[in-house]
């Protein structure tokens, strides 16, 4: 395989890079300079020839590939018939088998409704408000390491990193943040499973007794595996008692499956994994192949709102949901299985490359939503920040694209029909510019 032609960025990459720095926004987190050209499956090219292998789908999106032949076809075809029309006022048959899809494959055999939307941040902000609307409950809990969007809901409900938030308040009121269940750093320095996973416990015994009264909680918001948080899987009961703790309290459980979702854990959604029903599920990204979509799937009982209490113009845009469509028939009929044999594969790497590198402290994840936590000492578990942006430069530098999640991690989220030979040449990669940044070079 051709890797980059170093160095990057090359003469073109730069010029677009000052150009974008003269007229783009800079709130956004370019770590480096990659400027796409065009990609093919697992690959991208930048403006100057050089090529990468793809460990980000463009953060989990691209699940299919770029530019997969039958998506491809999908948005053309429907592209020719009609690009827009508005779902909020009319109706279309596309949208409308979408709709019937997902909700044959969201958990929870129980008849569901969908709203579709443009973003993760739109899933987010529609679940946050139906289900104030329908429990006339005002409050919310979600968890500390979460991320759910930008827009006002969303970001009351983010927890991720304090940059997010900060200079945004007052944020939406009413939301409560608890620690996760994110054992290798457990906030409650307790061990699992002696712990008795002590972190949903505390939601009762403490928050519930001293701060916030159940009955005026509308829902829990979690991710089933936290995302911009680190990739962080929490133990094995951890969902089972969420689910238990709301069923007690009547409380509504909203499972942001956004970058979990779609296949990329080896399962449609990542809840299925704990054989866990929500009430209400987010979903985006991975869902279209890179066209804009997201949906907010509730159950029949939960969608009591109103004709215009809830709308949008572009949401379900016809494009999109075609190619959604043809995602899906691409992810169930093999590209799940594949996420879920490709990411045995990297954690089997991964985990042999954790005994030969002082600075992997710990490596997680289920199917191709894969991280490595990197630390200053496996001891102390120090988060190394400078190391692993040094890390993820390198990777770039050698012809491999990888972003960091958390506070220290590197993540792993090719798209999901990703072939062994690019899973090992990446890692290689990857091991390569560990290996020169732990020495110091
Ligand atoms: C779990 C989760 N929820 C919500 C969002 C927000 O999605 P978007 O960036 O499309 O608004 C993200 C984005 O990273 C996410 O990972």
């Amino acid at each position: 395989m051709t890797a980059t032609k170093l160095p990057v960025p090359g003469r073109r990459a730069r010029r677009l890079v000052t150009r974008d720095e003269a007229v783009m926004s800079p709130s956004y987190t370019r770590s480096y300079p990659f400027v796409m050209d065009h990609g093919l499956g697992c690959l991208v090219w930048d403006v100057d020839g050089n090529q990468f292998i793809d460990f980000t789908s463009g953060i989990a999106v691209v699940s299919t590939g770029h530019g997969h032949p039958e998506v491809v076809q999908a948005i053309k075809d429907q592209a020719e018939k009609f690009i827009h029309m508005s779902g909020t006022d009319f109706y279309y048959q596309v949208q409308i088998e979408l709709a019937e899809k997902l909700n044959r494959l969201v958990p929870g055999n129980y008849p569901k409704q969908v709203f579709f939307t443009n973003s993760g941040t739109e899933s987010v902000e529609a679940a946050f408000k139906l289900a104030r609307y329908s429990t006339g409950c005002s409050r919310m809990i979600a968890f500390i390491g979460a991320f759910h969007g930008r827009s006002m809901g969303a970001l009351s409900l983010t927890a991720s990193k304090y940059v997010q938030r900060a200079g945004f308040s007052p944020l939406v009121p009413g939301v409560t943040h608890v620690p996760y269940g994110y054992c290798y750093r457990c906030a409650y320095n307790q061990t699992y499973p002696a712990c008795d996973v002590y972190c949903v416990k505390y939601i009762e015994d403490t928050l519930f007794r001293r701060l916030v009264s159940p009955e005026e909680v509308a829902a829990v918001f979690v991710e089933p595996i936290q995302g911009e948080g680190g990739y962080v899987v929490p133990p094995p009961l951890y969902h089972q008692r969420l689910r238990e703790l709301t069923d007690k309290y009547d409380i509504l459980l909203v499972d942001d499956e956004i970058q979990a979702g779609m296949g990329r854990t080896g399962k449609m959604f990542a809840i299925e994994h704990w054989g866990i029903v929500p009430e209400i599920v987010t979903i985006a990204k991975g869902i279209a192949s890179g066209m804009p979509l997201g949906a907010m799937v509730a159950s029949k009982r939960q969608m009591t709102w109103h004709p215009g209490s809830h709308g949008n113009t572009f949401g379900g845009n016809p494009v999109s949901c075609a190619a959604a469509v043809a995602t899906l028939r691409l992810i169930e009929g093999g590209f799940m299985r594949n996420a879920e044999v490709m990411g045995e594969r990297f954690m089997e790497q991964l985990k042999k490359m954790q005994s030969r590198h002082k600075s992997m402290g710990d490596v997680r994840g289920l199917g191709l939503m894969v991280a490595t936590e990197l630390v200053q000492d496996k001891d102390t578990k120090e988060p190394a920040v400078d190391l692993r942006e040094t890390v993820v430069q390198k990777c770039f530098e050698k012809g491999l694209l990888v972003l960091a999640c958390g506070m220290s991690a590197i993540r792993f989220i090719p798209p999901l029909n990703i072939g062994a030979d690019l899973v090992d040449e990446g890692l290689r990669i990857f091991e390569a510019a560990l290996t020169e940044a732990e020495a110091g070079k």
